[in-house]
Order: C-alpha cells, then structure tokens, then sequence
C-alpha cells in the first residue's frame, strides 16, 4: 500500500515537473536572422498563422535576434496579458531610439503606470467613459464633427466616385484635435498626424532585429529618416501645443489643459506632453480612419448587409440624427461592424508585450526577456471557434434572440491591463459615423467588379486605396 502512495506520488511530481517544464514548440531558426527568412514581408501574420497551425497556439519564435512567443490561442493570451510579468513593452532599437521611454504607448512599466491614470482620468473627466457626467457633451462634439463631414459629403459626392479616406481623414482628425488641443489644426499642420508612417518604420524596421545592420550606411540613412519626419512631427506639435485653447464653449477639456494643471511635477514636464500627444495623435487617427474604410468597403461590397444595416437605423432613429442611446436597440448594426473588425483584425500580430520573468500559463514556461506577440489574426480567424471565418457574417455577434453579444473570442482591442485604451472612444466615434453615413447615403461599388478587400500590412492592416460612390437618399 505504502509503496503504491509512493509511486503515485513520485509520478504525480514527475508529471508536474514535466508539465511546467515543457519547452515551447517552434520552427527550426537560422544563426542571424531566425525566421525572418521565411516570413511573407507582405502578410507576416499569414506565416505565423500557418505555423500556429503546424506548431499550436503557443510557440517560440526567432526574429533575428529577438526571441518571440506567438501566442494564438484566446483563453491563454488573456491568461498571459493578465499577469502584472507582461506589463511591459519590449526593448527595439528604433523604437527607443525614436521614443526615449516617454509618451505612453511604449513606455516602461514605472512612467506607464503614472501616464495610464492620468489618461484614465482625462478621458472619465473629458466624458469619453460611460460613467462620466460628461458624456453627453463628448458626443455632442463628435456629433458636431461628424455633421460638417455630411454637409461636405452631401455638397461634394452626390453621386461622384470619390476616395472616402479623404472624409474620413478629416472626421478622425477634426476630433482628434478639439480633444488633445482643443481646437482644429490648420492644414499644414496636418504633418502632426503622420505619426503612424513612422509608427510602421519603427515597428517593422529591420534595425529592430538584426544589431549588425545598424553600421552599414543605407540603415543608418533609414535611422536619420525616421528620426527627421519625427522631429518634423514635433515641430508642428510644439506649435500646436503651445497655441492650444482651454475648454471648448461646450465645456469639454482638451488633454493639454489638464497635463498643464499638472506641471508641478517633474514627470509633467513640456517633453513628455509632445511625446503623449504624438501617441494620442497616432493610436487614435490610425485605428479609426482605417477601421472606417475597412467597414465602408464591406458594406458596398455586400449590399443585402447594408441594406439590413439601413432598414434598423431607420426604424430606430425615425430619421432623426443617431445619438448613443440608440445604439442600444441598434443590433445588428453593431455586429456588422464587429464582424468587420474581425474578418479584417485592425493590429493582425497585435502590440507586443515583453515578459520581465520567467512566467508558466497552462503548462507552457515563457522566459524571462522574450517578446510576446498576440497572434490576434489567428485567433479571429480559427475554424474552430467562428465557423467559415473567411465569410462576412454579422449574424454570428447576434444571439438567439438576435440581441448583439461578443464572444470571448474576439479581441480587437486586445486584453489585460494595458489593453486599448482608446476602446470607448472608438467604439463612439465609429458607431456615430456609420449609423448616420449609411442612414443618409447609399455606399455603392463603380461597377459589379468585386472589391479589393484584401489590406496591406503595416502595424496596422489598412485597406487598399479604393473609390466608392456615395448616393444621397
Ligand atoms: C478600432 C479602433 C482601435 C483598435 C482595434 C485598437 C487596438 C489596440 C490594441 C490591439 C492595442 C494594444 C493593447 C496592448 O498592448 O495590450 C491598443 C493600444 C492602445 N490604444 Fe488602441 N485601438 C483602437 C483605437 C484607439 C483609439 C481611438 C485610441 C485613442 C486615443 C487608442 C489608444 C490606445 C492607446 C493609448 C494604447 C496603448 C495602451 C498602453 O500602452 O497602455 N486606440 N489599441
């Protein structure tokens, strides 16, 4: 009896020690580059999704130099972007040459946390939150900015083939502006929102993974090329932060008067504002205009989603202008932008997160200093949890009672603690724009021809440059 206890004791060790102990899965990597070599350049989320399947949901990765952990499985990503190990953000050459740890985006642990509240706390006082007093006024003045882009629409594009990134542009950026400055930028300001291009650079740049490159000439051109469109960035903010107004007539506060209350703290000092507006700029003016598109070509490209679309916002809103609080009753055209959000996921490899130690979730031990990359396309896109996911189909966010819900496997915005920040003011910005857009027009292709509805990879998945005709109804 006694020696049966032991054995199964020594094996029920033994099997725990193998479990935490099992090394992470993962193709064969070269000396210098890793993987880098077989990666798609053009769609690097298609390859680790193939290798997600070859491999499973968690798996180690080689890029160049950096030891990367795919992860594509939902259930552990949140497990893993939940633990307080995975707060940070990994160490890349051009993005801490071109960042210096200020801003918030890509900051380390100790300034994030600060910069995190007081964003937190500008947003709830701003009204941006659905908790706040203010709320009513935030979307007051997104709606305010959203009737000047119909006017021009209904003046300018009845019945025109037009590039609708032109309008989109300018609603994402019109609110972008009251909120961080508090008043609109002129347009040769408008360099301030070219952030993302060297977004893109400094993510994706190759400097970030192979240390050796960084001597030769051509790359150190690339370097000075990213540091100069940055400088010329902050330029144009400089100007824009020192003219910037308080409080719009409408009471709402802009994210310059509320960091300048602050200014008795050494954190808060003029450096560390540009780098939070350059963020600011970035992470709201990129996923919004580019979620826009993404959601105006799917509608012309299905035409029976639309016109369901159309058929509740008229029933819902009688024709008057759509507010929020419609939204509640607005089902299914919440799950069609849901779907389009999934079908065409806005960040495919997600914001990677850096692991300070060594961590185990589900058996699988995740080393100290690797990078962790959320492989949220495949997760979007698994056969086993969205049935036919290459298939446009709102209907799969709506439940029995046809009632919109979000399964647990969909996370745009990514999950934990330093999840988007920007979620509710997305959600209100894009909810606005579609519902009144498609409650005023019909979006139309030029001809039968199918759209290009397959993207470009940048950090961001962006649509290619495609022309729509908007008819007003
Ligand atoms: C459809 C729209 C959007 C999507 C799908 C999206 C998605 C994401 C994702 C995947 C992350 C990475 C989260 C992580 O690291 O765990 C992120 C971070 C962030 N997003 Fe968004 N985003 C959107 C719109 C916005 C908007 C409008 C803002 C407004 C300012 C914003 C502000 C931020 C910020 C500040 C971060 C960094 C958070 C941090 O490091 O603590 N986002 N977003």
């Amino acid at each position: 009896m006694i020696v049966t206890i032991c054995a199964l004791l020594i094996l029920f060790l033994l099997m725990k020690f193998f479990r935490a102990k099992k090394t992470l899965p993962g193709p064969w990597n070269l000396p210098i580059l890793g993987y880098l070599h077989k990666l798609d350049p053009k769609s690097p989320h298609l390859s680790l999704t193939k290798l997600a399947q070859k491999y499973g949901p968690v798996y180690n990765i080689k890029l160049g130099s950096i030891n990367a952990v795919v992860i594509a499985d939902v259930k552990i990503l949140k497990k893993v972007l939940a633990k307080d190990e995975t707060l940070g953000r990994p160490s890349l050459f051009m993005i801490d040459t071109v960042f210096e740890n200020k801003g918030l985006v890509f900051t380390s642990v100790d300034l994030w946390k600060d910069q995190r509240k007081f964003l937190a706390n500008f947003f709830k006082t701003a009204g941006i939150t659905k908790v706040s007093p203010n709320r009513k006024k935030w979307e007051m003045l997104v709606t305010n900015q959203l009737e000047k882009i119909l006017q021009v629409m209904k003046s300018q594009t009845h019945g025109v083939p037009v590039n609708p990134s032109e309008f989109v542009t300018q609603y994402a950026n019109s609110i972008a502006d009251v909120l961080l400055v508090g008043k609109q930028s002129s347009q040769e300001d408008k360099t301030v929102t070219g952030g993302e291009k060297v977004a893109s650079v400094t993510f994706r740049g190759p400097l970030n993974f192979m240390p050796f490159l960084r001597v030769l000439p051509y790359f150190k051109k690339t370097l000075s090329s990213a540091k100069q469109s940055v400088n010329k960035v902050r330029q144009n903010q400089r100007k824009l932060i020192t003219d910037y107004e308080k409080s719009s007539k409408d009471g709402v506060p802009n994210l310059v008067e509320m960091f300048q209350q602050q200014m008795s703290h050494p954190i808060y000092n003029f450096d560390q504002l540009q780098h939070l507006i350059y963020d600011l700029f970035m992470t709201f003016n990129e996923p919004i205009i580019t979620s826009l598109l993404w959601i105006l070509l799917f509608l012309a490209q299905y035409h029976e989603v639309q016109d369901k679309v159309r058929q509740e916002l008229l029933e819902v809103s009688r024709g008057e202008t759509v507010t929020m609080d419609d939204f509640a009753n607005l089902h299914y055209t919440r799950a069609t932008i849901a779907e389009t959000a999934r079908i065409r996921t806005l960040a495919p490899t997600g914001l990677p997160h850096s692991v300070s130690e060594t961590i185990c979730v589900e058996g699988f031990t995740i080393p100290k200093g690797a990078m962790i990359l959320p492989l949220l396309w495949a997760i979007h896109m698994d056969p086993n949890v969205h049935e036919k996911p290459e298939e446009f189909r709102p209907g799969r966010f709506l439940d029995d009672e046809g009632k919109f819900f979000e399964p647990e496997s969909f996370l745009p915005f990514q999950s934990g603690k330093r999840m988007c920040l920007g979620k509710e003011i997305a959600q209100t910005a894009m909810s606005l724009f579609v519902a009144n857009v498609v409650k005023d027009f019909k979006i139309e292709r030029l001809d039968s021809s199918a759209l290009d509805l397959t993207g470009v990879y940048g950090v961001v998945l962006v649509p290619k440059p495609q022309t729509l005709i908007f008819k007003k109804i």
